[in-house]
């Protein structure tokens, strides 16, 4: 899955002939499943046409300050268009354009949208050789790499005047990899791997029967996909849930019973960066497994359990660097026992659920949770969806290993 996925992508294109292949460019950010708009200068569409573009991109084409096809004229918001972006890519763009950019100047509607937009802008310049390597072109370069915008820089190859040099618009391919590993490169969670437990765990008494939990897995599976967004490399050992992951960065580890849990999160706790144990983990365990089906005999049927071993708690022994978030679903005095389990299990951050609260616990899709810190700190939340605890626990996580 790309990074791309879901990202509002604006696409600025200006008046070179490379802009024949920001058709492709917009097919290929499709296809990287982002949403993307397009905002022309009125040169370019010499080159390609609104109809193209917006045929491709599924969306209105802004070419001027007015909607011109409207008799009513109705002002196309550029300042709208720039918030809108999570990303501004101007590509082609000229040594016209990027010369405007770097003087504030700002006579079109991409110009506009450029100086309003907030969010990261990544230009690709395309033009003739003795342009690209003109003293002020290059002032131009180092003026906009200042600012904090992105060169994509062009490559070597025929032009159009049929020079060869530099110049040539980077390739379609070429410009989404430089943005994806850009933004792959500044995830706060870059190179780090995170250990993740989720589900119920399944004890079994016989060959067909077990003793199991109400956990759908659900907050765990959130909490990868959360690292995973964050540029986390994450192994997900999860006991059996109906949940589903695909991120390239999931590493999926399905279990059964507590006791393969507690075996494969120590195939990997002392290698991760940080531990988030959310499994409903089954405390006791039937102490003797049958190897045949039980028949039913009397009228009343005793099973003794034993206890499984803590797997969080194992974990806070034998920590080193590791960072350890563990979990407290409790129905009274819900403070003084989570921080009872923070401190006793040794964590860094413990994640309270109440069930007196309403939509929250297991098998609904909203949660309410506290989080108590080691250094005391209680930060309570509303309820919220489940993948949103998730992006607030990452943040309560960032900020904790930032400080
Ligand atoms: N946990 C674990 N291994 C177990 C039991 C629990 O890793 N055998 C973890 C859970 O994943 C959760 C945390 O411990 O992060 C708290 O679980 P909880 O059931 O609330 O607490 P317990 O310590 O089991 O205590 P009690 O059930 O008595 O409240």
């Amino acid at each position: 899955m790309s990074i791309l996925k879901d990202k509002n992508i604006l696409l600025g294109i200006t008046a070179g002939i490379a802009a024949y292949k920001s058709a492709s460019l917009v097919r290929l950010f499709i296809k990287a499943g982002a949403n993307v708009k397009v905002v022309m200068t009125p040169a370019s569409k010499d080159f390609v046409t609104p109809l193209t573009l917006s045929t491709l991109s599924k969306n209105e084409v802004f070419s001027s300050f007015v909607d011109e096809t409207d008799d009513n004229q109705v002002w196309n918001n550029h300042v709208e268009l720039g918030l809108w972006a999570d990303l501004f890519v101007i590509a082609p763009a000229t040594a016209n354009t990027l010369a405007k950019m770097a003087n504030g100047v700002c006579d079109n509607i991409l110009l506009a949208t450029y100086l309003s937009a907030k969010c990261p802008v990544y230009f690709a310049p395309a033009m003739d050789l003795d342009m690209y390597k003109h003293q002020s072109t290059k002032t131009s370069f180092s003026k906009l790499i200042s600012f904090g915008n992105k060169m994509i820089p062009a490559g070597t190859g025929e032009l159009a005047s049929g020079l060869v040099g530099e110049g040539r618009m980077a390739e379609p391919e070429t410009i989404i990899n430089f943005i994806e590993k850009d933004i792959l490169d500044q995830l706060p969670l870059r190179g780090k791997k995170v250990l993740i437990t989720a589900g119920p765990t399944y004890e079994s008494l016989d060959p067909v029967r077990f003793i199991g939990n109400h956990s759908s897995g659900k907050m765990g599976f959130e909490i990868a996909k959360a690292s995973a967004n964050l540029g986390a490399q994450v192994i997900l050992v999860t006991g059996p849930t109906h949940q589903s992951i695909t991120h390239d960065n999931v590493d999926l580890k399905p279990v059964i019973s507590a006791e393969d849990m507690y075996n494969e999160v120590h195939n990997y706790f002392l290698d991760s960066d940080i531990a988030i144990l959310s499994a409903a983990v089954a405390d006791y365990r039937p102490k003797n497994v049958a190897d045949q089906k039980i028949k039913k005999k009397d009228s009343t049927f005793t099973i003794e359990l034993e206890k499984t071993k803590d797997i969080l708690k194992s974990c806070g022994e034998i920590k080193d660097k590791q960072f350890l978030v563990g979990f407290a679903l409790e129905t009274n005095n819900e403070l003084e026992n989570a921080k009872g389990k923070l401190q006793s299990k040794n964590l860094d951050l413990i994640v309270l659920n109440s069930l007196q609260d309403k939509g929250a616990g297991f098998g609904v899709s909203t949660n309410k949770v506290t989080f108590i810190t080691s250094g005391n700190d209680i930060v309570e939340h509303e309820l919220k969806s489940k993948a949103e605890v998730a992006s607030d626990l990452m943040q309560q996580i960032l900020k904790q290993i930032d400080a």
